[in-house]
């Protein structure tokens, strides 16, 4: 298991493992107030859809400390303008809403008590967000291992691995378990562009375990599934709409049209936090834009011409029809999605 937390919170200060820097620096990143978690997750100090659920949570706990000697009325306004604040940070990953609404009803249902009472209530809350994640992730990984063959080669696409989430992973939390459990799988990262959560945070993560890998640019992924060399494709979801169409890091898309031409099983691994149950399809999901300097720019050295436009959304949709099952703690979700989704509410 990685020796790092992701997220920390100890003597009301957050602490989250600065993922702008790794692999090459591993440095934290404090967070004292509830502003610098929403930069944090706004800047992807801190990515991946569970992370940014239980970060935003442990947002919710500093607001509330900040603003619990106030008179109940104000305290409750602040607390609410937090929320909103926080809720804001980032557009795609429906984990961030989640944990904010999750926080709200529990504020609403307590608003009576003493503002400290409903601090504690919060700090409570936090602790079960990110204690569940670590279990969901553990059962993602237990589901998922029974779909991969012993002796499998496993292409992934983004981190989702301990850093994406609490702990574990989500889809690399399946390929830990394959390799725990014997199963000698091998894996293709793909690097990711443009932020390099493969080249950078996969890489990282495949290497401290020993899993035996190969990073690759994003576009050798299509020969090496055309050459029959993929026998299960991985990757984990910012977002699943009711019918299973499922938001991603941008690429992934891609990645499941390939696979349908040649066959080759697609996988979506995703904790039911991240099942948008009031989203009809990916259709009405908000795509992030993010800035054009990732696309122009590597490590702030520019690589583009100056004066060039660029389009950047940092994920895309992949539709249904071209996932074979989307592994969530519950048990793997096969068509007819709609109709099995529904039941997981
Ligand atoms: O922009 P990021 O780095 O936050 O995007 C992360 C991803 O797209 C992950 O694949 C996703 O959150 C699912 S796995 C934890």
């Amino acid at each position: 298991m990685k020796n790092i937390n992701t997220i920390e919170f100890k003597d009301n200060i957050l602490y989250l493992i600065d993922q702008r820097v790794l692999p090459v620096k591993t440095e934290f990143f404090a967070c004292k107030d509830y502003k610098e978690v929403e930069f944090a997750i706004r800047d992807m100090v801190v990515r991946g859809a569970p992370a940014i659920g239980a970060t935003a949570a442990y947002g919710v706990v500093l607001a509330a400390n900040e603003f619990k000697n106030e008179e109940k009325d104000v305290f409750l306004k602040k607390m609410e303008e937090a929320l909103d604040f926080l809720n804001r940070s980032r557009p795609t990953a429906v984990n961030l809403m989640w944990a904010i609404k999750r926080m709200k009803e529990l504020i609403e249902e307590n608003k009576d008590l003493a503002n400290s009472e409903i601090a504690q209530k919060i700090l409570k809350e936090a602790e079960t967000i990110y204690n569940e994640d670590i279990e969901t992730n553990k059962a993602m990984a237990r589901h998922g291992n029974e779909i991969v063959e012993k002796g499998a080669t496993i292409l992934t696409h983004c981190n989702t691995g301990a850093l994406a989430t609490v702990e574990y992973g989500t889809a690399l939390g399946v390929i830990r378990e394959a390799h725990n459990t014997g199963k000698d799988i091998f894996v293709y990262a793909d690097e990711t562009r443009p932020r390099l959560q493969g080249g950078k945070l996969t890489a990282w993560e495949l290497v401290q375990e020993g899993i035996p890998a190969k990073l690759i640019v994003d576009s050798v992924a299509a020969t090496l599934i055309r050459d029959g060399k993929i026998d299960v494709i991985l990757t984990g979801a910012d977002r699943v709409a009711n019918n299973g169409d499922a938001a991603n890091k941008i690429g992934t898309f891609m990645l499941s049209v390939i696979a349908k031409a040649y066959n080759v099983p697609f996988y979506i691994v995703a904790p039911t936090t991240t099942i948008d149950f009031e989203m009809e399809s990916g259709k009405g999901i908000e795509i992030e834009e993010r800035d054009g300097e990732e696309v122009t720019h590597i490590n702030g050295n520019r690589i583009a011409p100056e004066g060039i436009e660029v389009y950047n959304p940092a994920f895309d949709v992949t539709p249904h029809e071209n996932i074979t099952g989307i592994i969530t703690e519950k048990g793997i979700i096969r068509a007819p999605f709609k109709e099995n989704i529904a039941k997981l509410k």
